[in-house]
């Protein structure tokens, strides 16, 4: 696939088939993937992928803990951190909540609707795999996000070319004491971000939003 293409067409897929995707094909894309840049070279990043019945203890225990509206462990309370009020990002969130809430007919003030939804991320979105992408405490946070960052964006490019779709998801890590736990991840490492990825269920509403772009000319600054 044509870089261009895979950059356009990359979407968040909010559910799979259960096809399994082989270890060697997520193998591949890791060893692809980590060709992203980093500062100094440092490569923060290390992959623990989940499948089978460890990715099944996740999926239970994480959805256990969102019924008892458990809050997430002090080192992950940054990802609750809401938009203030009336900013455009708080109004973009708004927005895609918005688009995915009439895609699966979800009227806003039906809550048991909401929370079934809710469950999905905290289920990996029902993928056949996951990868948790990990560093070293040690190393800065500014520094780490950033390279995350960049090897996230190639694992959910690359997965394209095999026919594999992705979603990064934040739900996926907020539990990192169960997550630790049964994926035997140490406290030395920082969960950064999870990525669901498989063969994506086109039947399924939500897989059919296309998320909206501010208009590029708003968000340059041309000097000189
Ligand atoms: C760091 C990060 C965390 C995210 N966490 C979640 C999540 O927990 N649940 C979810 O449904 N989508 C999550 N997403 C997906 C975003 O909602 C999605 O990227 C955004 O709406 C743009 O849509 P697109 O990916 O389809 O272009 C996350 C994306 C990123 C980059």
């Amino acid at each position: 696939m044509e870089i261009v293409e895979a950059i356009r067409t990359r979407k968040s897929i909010r559910k799979f088939t259960p096809t399994p995707v082989p270890k060697k094909t997520i193998r591949e894309i890791l060893e692809i993937a980590s060709r992203a840049p980093s500062a100094e070279n440092t490569q923060p990043w290390e992959f623990i992928v989940v499948s089978g019945e460890v990715l099944d203890t996740l999926r239970q225990k994480n959805v256990e803990k969102v019924r008892n509206f458990e809050f997430p462990p002090e080192e992950m309370s940054h990802l609750m951190i809401e938009r203030p009020k009336g900013s455009v990002f708080r109004n973009r969130q708004i927005e895609i909540a918005k688009q995915l809430f009439s895609l699966m007919e979800i009227p806003r003030k039906d809550m048991l609707k909401r929370a079934e939804w809710l469950e999905r991320g905290f289920r990996y979105f029902d993928a056949p795999a996951a990868i948790i992408i990990v560093a070293e405490k040690t190393l800065s946070i500014q520094g780490t996000y950033l390279d995350v960052g960049s090897v996230t964006q190639n694992i959910c490019l690359a997965a394209l070319a095999y026919g594999l779709h992705t979603c990064i998801e934040n739900q996926g890590i907020t539990y990192s004491d169960v997550i630790r736990k049964v994926a035997g991840i140490p406290d030395s490492k920082r969960l950064t971000a999870a990525i669901a990825i498989g063969y994506p269920d086109w039947d399924f509403p939500a897989n059919q939003v296309q998320s909206e772009r501010e208009p590029i000319d708003h968000i340059i600054t041309w000097r000189g």
